[in-house]
């Protein structure tokens, strides 16, 4: 594993004309913020090695380097979910490789399904914490390193950039939520009864992502920021039919304001 890891990180290293710290995952419906990266030269996931390629509509598949909000960046378009059949070790092989790249901040986003009753279709929302309801561990066997083998995840949503992004969306009169995402394996959308338990449990919003590639950005000690979009709402009180469609055009909706806040994030941290 780590020599893959090394493997990938040299070959994109003897590529690469910049020198990134900071790297962004853009979720489903969420590529546009990609448009405005400039100076980028990019590599799609089928040339990379050890690279899985993506496989999901709506998931283009390529590595994105350029700059944004003044500084230096690698976007990933397109992630790798559990839900296609890849491997824990496979869906969190981009951070470790990002990691040997010398990213030490990460930017996630993702499209999710809202359980707040404050909530609507639209809101962008800075996730606070998460619960982690996959069924198997991105960091189950031997220990990789850089991390230790009991990593802390007292703050895997780094305080600071949350306060940043509070004080950017006030400024811009942008309107935010925060809540805990809940990480679940997919890919059928959550039954009413689901989305009330997640609700109990203490979740806001619930998605097929971005859990695991916390934990392991977190394991190498890479500072991590995360969005959620609501691009449906959990309907646990009358239920309401979920599609991929709906949620594509939901995200779509909203990533003018999510490129807002975290090109401004980008270029104050
Ligand atoms: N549940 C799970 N994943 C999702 C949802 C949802 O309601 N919406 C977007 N991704």
């Amino acid at each position: 594993m780590y020599t893959k890891i090394q493997e990938t990180a040299s070959w994109l290293r003897e590529r690469m004309t910049t020198s990134p710290k900071t790297a962004i995952i853009l979720g489903t419906g969420l590529g546009q913020l990609a448009s405005e990266i400039t100076d980028t030269y990019e590599f799609p996931y089928e040339q990379i090695p050890n690279f899985p390629v993506s496989t999901v509509e709506g998931h283009a598949g390529k590595l994105i380097f350029g700059k944004l909000g003044g500084k230096d960046i690698m976007a990933m378009e397109g992630r790798f979910h559990f839900y296609e059949g890849y491997s824990m070790k496979e869906v969190t092989f981009p951070e470790r490789v990002m990691y040997e790249l010398g990213i030490r901040t990460l930017f996630v986003s993702n499209a999710a399904g809202g359980m707040n009753p404050k909530f609507k279709i639209g809101d962008l929302m800075i996730i606070n914490d998460h619960i982690n309801f996959f069924p198997e561990h991105p960091l189950r066997g031997k220990n990789c390193p850089p991390g230790p083998r009991f990593p802390d995840m007292h703050e895997a949503y780094d305080h600071e950039l949350i306060a940043l992004a509070d004080k950017i969306a006030e400024e811009k009169g942008i309107s935010v939520q925060h809540g805990v995402y809940v990480g679940v394996q997919g890919p059928t959308f959550e039954t009413p009864a689901e989305y009330r338990m997640y609700r109990l449990l203490g979740g806001d919003a619930v998605g097929m992502s971005t859990v695991p590639e916390v934990i392991v950005a977190r394991h190498c000690g890479i500072k991590v920021f995360g969005v959620s979009i609501i691009t449906d709402l959990g309907g646990f009180d009358t239920p309401v039919e979920v599609s991929h469609e709906e949620v594509q055009k939901a995200a779509n909706a909203a990533q003018p304001v999510m490129t807002e806040i975290m090109r401004e994030i980008i270029r104050r941290s």
